[in-house]
């Protein structure tokens, strides 16, 4: 089968989502993009064309479908200058990918310089008709989807860093200050129903302290992964790009409650921190009026190392610190002269050519591709563990690699090593302390060309990622759905760049 939106229209066009109109960069012209959704097994055919004006946002695009593995059909994953150059105004992309062996809670965005913070992100779910683990949740719907983003009333590139949010948005709408009276999202229950809810945050930047007063949550999902069930969570922290599915049993009166999303604040004192973004949880039955729930005090907040995968949760390979068949250590930096981030010296500079073009062209190992220093070449059917110290601006930074999930053998705030039942995900904090040592382990099972970065993309703009190339020597065998090679960059002959 294959997916009911086969097109995206990238657009410029203004929006008011939190009583303040600005130009946006949107799919199909609103915000979030369409939720796409399919079910495990669908082949997905979207064709994106690039309809934008406006320099100052970018006017060449790419979409990366982020936590799908694209196993096979790497040249699909998106990232501009990693395995395409980005879509030239007035044209279009095809991007065929399947999806045979993964449900859960994605989303989309824009992988061309700041343009995901002007607008480009959206949902992307992928449901299981034959969930192993229905009967575990008892759910009595599974299609609420909540989105959480910070907004910017200025274009990204001329947003003073650190950002600090001038909205944030839930499922699109949210109040720029609390005297604002501008239209917030609805989410309606039945009381004595159970809701799966997918909470995906769409973030640029800032974390956000996720809440719904008067209400626990049950996590059943985190990054596209299922957990074992981890009840009675009242707050949930939730970083750039992460995604959790958690049970919610409408078994309070017959009301209107607080959805609270709490930025993380990076101003200094005598700022203003930014307004929490606030949606409305209505009972059927309630009036449809602003709740005056007061915020629950939270006692039980979720805790990474507490979250434990559910299927087959041991991590890979020797259960000990550097027992894997490749240990990588990455030392991040920044660097206050030139405002770079720096992984193992080395800051992230975009090559003319995309990695997976010099890939395709011949060039196999670590020495020989660009960026120089920023790629890191991985062999096929080995185990990886990667170590990331924290600490880099006494600020959590949410490392995310493309391709896989991985195992979180270590996670930021613990000192302790699981090898044992980790949770596994896709995106993860590296924590804020120096004596934070984040460290995952996943198998080299998927060739391609993967995107390591830090999610907040005012980061990855300034440096903040590296390329595991994986498998060089086998990157164009096996594809699934093939492209043709002069199809990635139509704009120039790029490999000719090379001879
Ligand atoms: Cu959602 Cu390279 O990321």
């Amino acid at each position: 089968a294959i997916g009911p939106i086969t097109s995206l229209d990238i657009v410029n066009a203004d929006i008011t989502p939190d009583g303040f109109t600005r130009q946006a960069v949107l799919a199909d012209g609103v915000f979030p993009g369409p939720i796409i959704s399919g079910n495990k097994g669908d082949t997905f055919q979207i064709n994106v064309t690039d309809n934008l004006y406006n320099h100052t946002m970018n006017r060449t695009t790419t979409i990366h479908w982020h936590g799908i593995f694209q196993n096979r059909s790497n040249w699909a994953d998106g990232p501009a200058f990693v395995t395409q150059c980005p879509i030239s105004p007035g044209d279009s992309f095809l991007y065929n990918f399947s999806i045979p062996n993964q449900a859960g809670t994605f989303w989309y965005h824009s992988h061309e310089g700041l343009q995901y913070c002007d607008g480009l992100r959206g949902p992307f779910i992928v449901y299981d008709l034959d969930d192993p683990h229905a009967d575990l949740y008892d759910v009595d719907n599974d299609t609420t989807v909540i989105t959480l983003a910070d907004w910017y009333h200025l274009p990204a590139v001329d947003v003073p860093i650190p950002a600090n949010p001038d909205s944030v948005l839930i499922n699109g709408l949210g109040r720029q200050s609390d005297d604002n009276s501008s239209a917030l999202s609805v989410i309606t229950v039945e009381q004595g129903k159970r809701y799966r809810m997918r909470l995906i945050s769409m973030s640029c930047d800032p974390y956000f302290n996720f809440t719904i007063d008067s209400h626990n949550m049950t996590i059943i999902e985190a990054d596209g992964q299922s957990t074992e069930a981890l009840p009675g969570i009242d707050s949930i922290q939730i970083f750039a790009a992460q995604r959790y599915s958690f049970v919610l049993d409408a078994n309070q009166p017959v009301g209107n409650y607080w959805i609270r999303a709490a930025p993380e604040f990076t101003g200094s004192s005598g700022e203003s921190a930014p307004p929490t973004g606030l949606a409305i949880l209505r009972y059927v039955g309630a009036p449809a009026e602003d709740p005056n729930t007061t915020e629950t005090t939270s006692v039980n907040p979720l805790f990474e190392p507490n979250l434990h995968a559910l299927d087959n949760p041991a991590a890979p390979g020797s259960p000990y610190p550097g027992g894997a068949d490749v240990n990588i250590l990455l030392d991040f930096t920044f660097n206050g002269t030139d405002d770079r981030f720096y992984v193992n010296d080395y800051t992230f500079v975009h090559p003319t050519v995309p990695v997976l073009l010099q890939i395709l062209h011949g060039s196999y190992t670590a020495q020989e591709l660009l960026p120089e220093g920023s790629v890191y070449t991985l062999p096929p059917n080995k185990t990886v563990e990667i170590s990331m110290p924290g600490g880099v601006l006494d600020e959590p930074h949410p490392l995310h690699l493309h391709g896989h999930v991985f195992s979180v053998v270590r996670s930021a705030g613990d000192d302790d090593y699981n090898y044992v039942n980790p949770v596994r995900r896709d995106t993860v904090s590296i924590g804020s302390t120096a004596s934070d040592n984040v460290t995952i382990r996943f198998d080299t099972n998927n060739p391609g060309p993967w995107f390591l970065h830090c999610h907040i993309n005012f980061h990855l703009y300034a440096g903040f990622a590296v390329v595991m190339a994986e498998d060089t020597g086998d990157i164009s065998s096996n594809e699934v759905n093939p492209v043709s090679w002069d199809s990635l960059c139509p704009i120039y002959d790029a490999l000719s760049e090379l001879d």
